[in-house]
């Protein structure tokens, strides 16, 4: 894989790195007026990581380039969610036409696998640009330009592990103790979120208006670092819609329980399916046991919670 000191060597360049997710509880109401659902969510930010580099261009010129996995199915044009952040930033302190940015990008996070990578780019964007342009920008500041971008960019600025409410952009810290072993699964197909939520609405036509609380056994679990506890109270009210439309996820969720999850649960709006292990070693034992399977394109492992969108040296 093409590293980032690869792409943007030496001096000049501003690193950062932005972490995936996924969401132990996805508590979802009925579709407000303005398309979005009302969320309760629990995020716990993984060390699965997406790398990002910029430096000066000329004003009015903001480019993309994405390296790494599933690079091809990132858009490298003005939707590209870091340089929407990018130019949104600068609209907000010098104008889009008076900066200018080069942007690369190495991707580890599956693309639309409901592990909010593009949501890390847009925190990373917002982050890395701020030290370019030498911003002096509050932590609410750019969670708000964030929230303007995706619902789930101000968690992937903040990262650890936290409560959203909202669209899930509304954040509060949740007390997280210990570290938490994952084997995620990533599935050759993928899964749109919009998609997914209309899914949801088409299955679950009497939703409440406000999402169901978040288990209260979950951040109990949490508070004691307990992966037994947290394992059993796991909920995502999108999981139904996202095995209507690919119930081969069935098999895989199967699959990792009787290889020795704790639990499995489809991340976000999927299709990447994260495990929970009890430990480390058997987290090992069960990536190499799904990998072997045929059943997803990729295994990988990760421990959460992990840090939010942070600069890096050099
Ligand atoms: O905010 P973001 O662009 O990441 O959301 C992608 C899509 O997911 C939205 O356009 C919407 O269809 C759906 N969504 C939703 N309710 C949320 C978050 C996302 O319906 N709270």
């Amino acid at each position: 894989m093409t590293p980032l000191s690869t792409l943007a060597p030496g001096s000049g360049w501003v690193k950062v790195r932005a972490s995936g997710k996924v969401n132990l509880a996805l508590r979802v109401g009925a579709p407000r007026e303005d398309g979005y659902h009302p969320l309760a969510t629990v995020f716990q930010a993984l060390s699965l990581f997406d790398d990002l580099g910029v430096r000066a261009a000329a004003p009015g010129h903001y480019s993309v380039r994405v390296a790494g996995a599933q690079a091809d199915r990132v858009p490298t044009d003005a939707s590209n969610l870091a340089v929407r952040a990018a130019r949104l930033l600068a609209e907000h302190h010098g104008g889009a036409q008076e900066r200018g940015v080069e942007i690369v990008i190495r991707k580890t996070i599956p693309v639309t696998g409901g592990m909010a990578g593009g949501s890390a780019n847009a925190a990373a964007a917002l982050v890395a640009c701020a030290e370019l342009w030498g911003i002096d920008v509050s932590p609410d500041e750019l969670a708000g330009l964030g929230a303007q971008l995706g619902a789930d960019v101000p968690f992937s600025l903040r990262g650890s592990t936290a409560l959203g409410t909202g669209r899930g952009d509304e954040l509060v810290p949740v007390l997280s103790r210990g570290s938490y072993h994952w084997v995620l699964a990533l599935p050759e197909f993928e899964l749109s979120t919009p998609a997914v939520f209309r899914r949801f609405d088409a299955l679950f036509p009497g939703a409440p208006a406000a999402p169901p609380p978040v288990p209260e056994a979950l951040l109990e679990g949490l508070a004691c670092g307990d992966p037994a506890r947290v394992a059993e109270h796991l909920v995502n009210d999108l999981q139904p819609a996202a095995l209507d439309l690919q119930p081969a996820l069935g098999d895989l969720l199967d699959a990792g329980l009787e290889r020795g999850a704790l639990a499995g649960i489809v991340s976000g709006s999927g299709p990447t399916c994260a495990f929970l292990a009890p430990h480390e070693d058997a987290a090992v034992r069960l990536s190499v046991a799904l990998g072997g399977l045929g059943l997803c394109r990729e295994v990988r492992r990760a421990s959460g919670p992990a840090p939010g969108a942070r600069l890096q040296a050099g």
